[in-house]
């Protein structure tokens, strides 16, 4: 085993604490950079790198135990320079940073800016490799967060520094706002039949695996890596099944048309022209309606078609034995949040 040194972005998150389990695993000296409390960071409402109400304060220690938690600002070089690095020697950095919203300045402020001062920090300390969290739907950049994601993605390319980025479908947390609501005897919303997506379900430990597997795998490196869980690509209709046959229920449904999403969105951009706040609901429409008609798998750029064969697995957690540990409560409930649609 080669261990390395590594700096951690993003941490907190989903996918950044998965990451850091599997690399303290695997034998690697972590370092994250983690927002400070909302006390420390004088957290108001006005402050966009404040850590926000609905942020998982219950992490650093905890979640993260066996790293060394360095509290500062990933959005501010001086910062990341003087709290994350401080003059220290680091291999690697990987980064699970994204905008928790997805609104378009949050967007461009985490998913492009941050990242671009990152890669410009780790390039100065001499770090060798970065790599990085994207995400499949960059593919089809309708969506102000894809096209800040996909516009880094490029610098990091462009900059000559080794690079992995990782192109996630879908995460079990985002396939799972419906459980409670099966549990509780209701139908499962699905837009349209139910069969207008797929997408191979990872889950948070596989994916960070695979994130962690790019630092010492050449295959892995200088590559940009679409990457799905085990097992054939899977349509709502077979979600909600899947919840339905683990429950012993009958399957019960409802369609919702995805028109009822372009009305949302027309009606909330157009109150955003006198209410500016609405605006931002409004993009969060457009990625609503986004994901009910885009599958996440890889997308053939001349047939213009999503393919499940072409999209690669990895790891063996499957989204059916998930929905069985959450149902049995061997598994928390995911916390959704802003990930839901339903
Ligand atoms: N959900 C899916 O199905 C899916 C599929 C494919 C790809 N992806 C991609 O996966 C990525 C990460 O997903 P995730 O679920 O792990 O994200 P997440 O749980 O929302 O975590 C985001 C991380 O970024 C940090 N962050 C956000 N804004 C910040 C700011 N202003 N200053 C400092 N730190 C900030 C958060 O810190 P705090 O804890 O302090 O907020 C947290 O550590 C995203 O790029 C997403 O597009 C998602």
């Amino acid at each position: 085993m080669n261990a390395r040194r590594i700096l951690v972005l993003g941490a907190s998150g989903t996918i950044g604490r998965a990451v850091v389990r599997s690399l303290l695993d695997h034998g690697h000296d972590v370092v994250c950079l983690v927002r400070p409390p909302a006390a420390f960071a004088h957290g108001s409402r006005h402050n966009p790198d404040a850590v926000p109400a609905h942020a998982p304060r219950d992490v650093p220690e905890t979640a993260l135990a066996g790293a060394d938690i360095r509290y500062g600002l990933a959005t501010d070089p001086a910062s990341l320079r003087e709290h994350g690095l401080r003059g220290e020697r680091f291999d690697a950095l990987i980064s699970c940073l994204a905008s928790r919203t997805g609104a378009p300045a949050d967007a461009w402020r985490i998913d492009y800016q941050a990242h671009v001062d990152a890669l410009s920090v780790a390039r100065e300390a001499g770090m060798g490799h970065m790599v990085l969290l994207s995400a499949i739907c960059v593919q089809k950049p309708l969506l102000a967060f894809q096209q800040a994601k996909l516009a880094f993605e490029r610098k990091l390319i462009d900059s000559g520094l080794c690079y992995s980025i990782v192109r996630p479908t879908a995460f079990f947390k985002s396939l799972s706002g419906q459980i409670e609501r099966i549990r509780a005897g209701k139908p499962f919303l699905m837009f349209g039949n139910g069969e207008l997506t797929r997408c191979k379900p990872v889950s948070d430990s596989d994916l960070a695996d695979y994130l962690v597997r790019c630092l010492t795998d050449p295959t892995l490196q200088n590559r940009v890596l679409p990457i799905g869980g085990p097992g054939p690509a899977l349509t709502p209709r077979e979600q909600g099944e899947t919840l339905f046959r683990l429950l012993g229920r009958e399957p019960r449904f409802r369609s919702v048309p995805v028109a009822m999403l372009d009305a949302i969105y027309m009606g909330l951009s157009a109150a955003g022209w006198l209410i500016p706040a609405l605006r931002q609901k409004a993009e969060l429409a457009k990625i609503g309606r986004y994901y009910a008609t885009e599958s996440m798998l890889v997308l053939d750029p001349v047939s213009g078609c999503y393919d499940a064969d072409a999209t690669p697995s990895t790891g063996s957690d499957t989204l059916a034995a998930y929905y069985e540990a959450v149902l049995d409560g061997r598994a928390a409930a995911p916390d959704l949040r802003e990930h839901a649609v339903f």
